[in-house]
């Protein structure tokens, strides 16, 4: 019987206890708003400049708050200020030496060693990016203008097809990846995808011709805003597409000599 009380005891002990701490982990609390120098604060892009060396940034012609809801601005800020810068940094120094130094970068780019891992990921990566900026404005999109709008129609059959044929290079991608629009002989449009940091300018590439339209599929240019949904930040892409600078591209490139 004294064993027996014993146990109700304990067990009545026990459960006052689990009783109470349930009591202290159920309480309010009320977390404090962050301070004024806790906020995130979104820099300038004209604030970033790169270590001295032979080739400079593309400047943004818009903020960072400029593409949203497209682009984040976070999500643009670190793109630019971080990715970007870095590459433009590195690609600096792997190029000192090659003899490729005084070139424009598509010359650099069409004429590196694929086999120099370090200048082809950085250079890439300078040169991708600039593609990918000016693909893109605020208060943009729509349908083409121009030149370029009767090419589409004359290479793809209509706008709409052309948007479903990029936003299919772009869906089947797997990792880090871009997909292009490239001018190719004869001012012939053609769509293609290039792994990491390669484009279709490389000696290498199977698909070669001159981007004018850069998709970035790399998870650092859409993750902050859309996570895991990369197909929503495919299709939100047409919405900033500045068609104004991607006609003046393929003017320019079908003035260059293949
Ligand atoms: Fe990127």
């Amino acid at each position: 019987m004294k064993t027996n009380n014993f146990f109700i005891v304990s067990t009545l002990s026990v459960l006052f206890l689990i009783s109470c701490n349930k009591k202290k982990y159920t309480e309010v609390v009320e977390v404090p708003l962050p301070t004024a120098q806790e906020k995130i604060t979104i820099g300038m892009p004209e604030d970033v400049n790169a270590e001295p060396g032979s080739f400079l940034m593309d400047k943004l012609i818009y903020p960072y708050d400029a593409l949203a809801p497209t682009v984040s601005p976070f999500t643009l800020e670190t793109h630019y200020s971080k990715h970007y810068l870095t590459y433009t940094n590195n690609f600096n120094k792997a190029v000192i030496g090659t003899g490729l130094e005084n070139l424009s970068i598509e010359e650099v780019i069409s004429q590196l060693d694929v086999n120099n891992t370090e200048l082809r990921n950085n250079a890439g990566g300078y040169y991708n990016h600039s593609i990918y900026w000016k693909s893109m404005a605020p208060d943009a999109g729509g349908v083409p203008t121009d030149t370029i709008a009767s090419v589409i129609n004359r290479d793809f059959g209509s706008y709409e097809n052309f948007k479903v044929a990029f936003s299919a290079e772009a869906t089947k991608q797997f990792g880090s990846a871009w997909v292009w629009l490239v001018v190719q002989k004869g001012g012939k449009l053609q769509i293609t995808s290039t792994q990491n940091q390669d484009n279709p300018l490389m000696r290498n590439s199977l698909v070669k011709g001159t981007p004018i339209i850069g998709l970035d599929l790399w998870e650092h240019a859409y993750y902050l805003g859309y996570q895991y949904r990369r197909k929503n930040y495919i299709e939100s892409f047409y919405n900033v597409l500045n068609w104004k600078k991607i006609n003046e591209a393929y003017e320019s490139a079908i003035r260059r000599k293949y």
